[in-house]
């Protein structure tokens, strides 16, 4: 399918000024060169709209909700857009609250045709907060709760979800490369049932073994979303987050999974999140974020055919 590149540039969600350049830093890396390069059709609608940071503090456990909400809002209209056009939908963030927009839009998509979903995040954080529990009030820390309909019902209900019906259930949900989850929400998080394939997991049976089991069951049926947030990644080769967490994976390690994710042929959406220029060295989040890009649209070093995987 075509690639339609669909840029948010805002940091609402987030504690930190700065994402809402990522959909320009990403293309300065050479995003659309790179997908290019690899066979595909690039189509860039630009960049959506939204109201600007207030830099307010939270309100009830929430910072900015309204303006998360209105963002989200013009997500999920332009992804599912896309995902009808028979597109294959890159959301270009923008901090990781826009996921509620991005995967609620690919989730009534999936629905409305009778596939399966599965959804990989890969990230530092599980993502999981809600109001009562957010140590910081930023709801790029509540995507998940949200889309498992625990959440404002101005974020559950985009989409026409709600709490009873929500977008994401834990069978349709992997995480990987998580560390850093808050004291109340790894209650929550074991008790939604999530699979979750944290540092230990990685580290006691490594990334190739994390991404079979992450892949498992995936057929030609499936959606296959990918949530990349960029926090994912060691610090010491992604600086450009506000959000870095010690002790990520490599890039090799990064690669492999983006490898893997290409080999299933399934990848039909995908959000790259939390680049923060502010932050960064030379752009060199972003160039990394393309290079991953590139392996997960199917760029390997020989001929390989699937078989030989
Ligand atoms: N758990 C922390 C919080 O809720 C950090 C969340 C970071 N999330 C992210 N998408 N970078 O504030
Ligand atoms: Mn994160
Ligand atoms: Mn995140
Ligand atoms: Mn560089």
């Amino acid at each position: 399918p075509r690639i339609a590149l669909i840029g948010a540039p805002t940091d609402v969600g987030a504690g930190e000024r700065g994402a809402s350049m990522g959909p320009e830093a990403l293309r300065v890396a050479g995003l659309i060169e790179a997908l290019r390069a690899q066979g595909a059709e690039v189509l860039d609608t630009g960049n959506l709209t939204g109201p600007p940071n207030p830099c307010a503090p939270p309100v009830h456990g929430f910072r900015h909700l309204s303006e998360v909400a209105a963002w989200n809002r013009a997500v999920h209209e332009a992804v599912f857009k896309a995902l009808q056009a028979g597109d294959l939908p890159i959301l270009l963030g923008g901090d990781h609250c826009l996921a509620i927009g991005s995967i609620s839009a690919v989730a009534r998509h999936v629905q409305a045709r009778g596939r399966k979903l599965r959804v990989l995040w890969f990230d530092a954080h599980a993502d999981f907060n809600t109001a009562a529990l957010t140590p910081s009030g930023n709801i790029h820390g509540m995507p998940v709760a949200s889309l498992f309909g625990d959440g404002p019902p101005e974020l559950v209900s985009i989409g026409g979800f709600a709490p009873e019906r929500p977008a994401l259930r834990a069978q349709h949900l992997r995480q990987i490369g998580i560390r850093s989850v808050d004291a109340g929400e790894k209650r929550l998080v074991h008790e939604a049932g999530i699979e979750v394939f944290d540092m230990r997991f990685i580290d006691e049976h490594g990334i190739r073994v994390a991404m079979e089991r992450a892949l498992a069951g995936v057929d030609a049926d499936t959606h296959l979303h990918v949530s990349l947030d960029v926090d994912f990644l060691d610090p010491s080769i992604a600086p450009g987050v506000a959000t870095t967490v010690p002790g990520g994976p490599t890039y090799r390690e990064a690669q492999l999974c983006m490898e893997m994710v290409a080999d299933t042929g399934r990848l039909a959406s995908l959000d790259i999140v939390e680049i923060n220029p502010a932050y960064d060295t030379h752009n060199n989040t972003a160039e990394l974020a393309v290079d991953l890009v590139e392996s997960l649209f199917g760029k390997s070093t020989l001929m390989r055919r699937r078989s030989e995987t």
